[in-house]
């Protein structure tokens, strides 16, 4: 049955809840904005890419706290709340392999949109969640936020993110308010895509361990649909890993290597 078919039939998940997604013109942050207006929702895109075609768009870089506020505000006026906020907005930085190679100032600005976006977008959601002790905040981390094997960079930006997660939930939860993370094995995006010199003819063809699936943006918007809704009311501080085993596998050791 299609996706849409089982929506009609099931209840709309997010139904007169109003979010913002930071880096909702890419991949992973379109799917979720998708997945959230099916489910009912309304949905704030902030990016630093415009896009004419979302009829609901803030011009926003994450990396400054006045734009981050302006969005989270614009969202309060015109809807008169906000019940989630996803901070998904995320570059790679540079594909250095040597760290004598690396530069501070890509290092600096991959943790100013990964890390810095990511904490100011907590912060600014977290000054209109408060005083109606309610709300859910969903950082987009990445298998890279527990393990290593990516850039210097992009690795530390990561991990920092799932720490920023505990702390906030910790902190936030005297207040109602939820803040978990997803993190995504190698999705096909641009920035996925660009990473293992792939265009977007070519066939993104990634290890798995498991057969007959493969993982994409639509999948990870899945999870953060269950964490944004009144499903996961529970679930705080949380890293819902997507990965389908990938980062549980050592593959010198693995006895069911495919
Ligand atoms: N694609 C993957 O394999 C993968 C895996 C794990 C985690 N992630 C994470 O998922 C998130 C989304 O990645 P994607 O694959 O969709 O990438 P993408 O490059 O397709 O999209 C990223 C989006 O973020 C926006 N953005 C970049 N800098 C910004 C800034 N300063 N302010 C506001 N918006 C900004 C871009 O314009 C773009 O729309 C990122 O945080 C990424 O690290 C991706």
């Amino acid at each position: 049955m299609a996706s849409s078919s089982l929506i009609s039939t099931a209840a709309k998940r997010l139904e007169g809840k109003v979010a913002i997604i930071t880096g909702g013109v890419g991949g992973i942050g379109s799917a979720i904005a998708k997945v959230f207006c099916q489910h009912g929702a309304k949905v704030l895109i902030a990016d630093t890419r415009d896009d004419e075609s979302q009829s609901f768009f803030v011009h926003c870089d994450v990396t400054s706290e006045s734009d981050v506020q302006s969005a989270v505000n614009k969202a309060v006026s015109t809807h008169g709340r906000l019940d989630i906020m996803v901070n998904n907005a995320g570059i790679l930085g540079a594909k250095v392999s040597d760290i004598l190679d690396c530069d501070a100032t890509d290092f600096v600005n991959v943790f100013l949109v990964n890390t810095l976006g990511a904490f100011l977008g907590t912060k600014h959601a977290a000054r209109v969640m408060k005083p109606v002790q309610r709300g859910s905040i969903i950082n987009t981390a990445s298998v890279a936020g527990f393990m290593g094997g990516f850039p210097h960079a992009y690795t530390c930006s990561k991990h920092a993110i799932v720490g920023l997660t505990k702390n906030t939930a910790l902190d936030l939860g005297r207040y109602g308010i939820r803040v978990n993370c997803v993190s995504p094995y190698a999705v096909p995006t641009q920035m996925a895509r660009s990473y293992f010199g792939l265009s977007e003819d070519d066939k993104f063809d990634v290890y798995s361990s498991l057969k007959g699936v493969d993982l994409m943006a639509e999948d990870i918007a899945e999870a953060v649909l269950y964490l944004a809704s009144d499903e996961s009311k529970y679930v705080s501080g949380h890293n819902l890993v997507v990965d389908a085993g990938f980062s549980i596998s050592n593959l010198a050791l693995n006895l069911f290597n495919q």
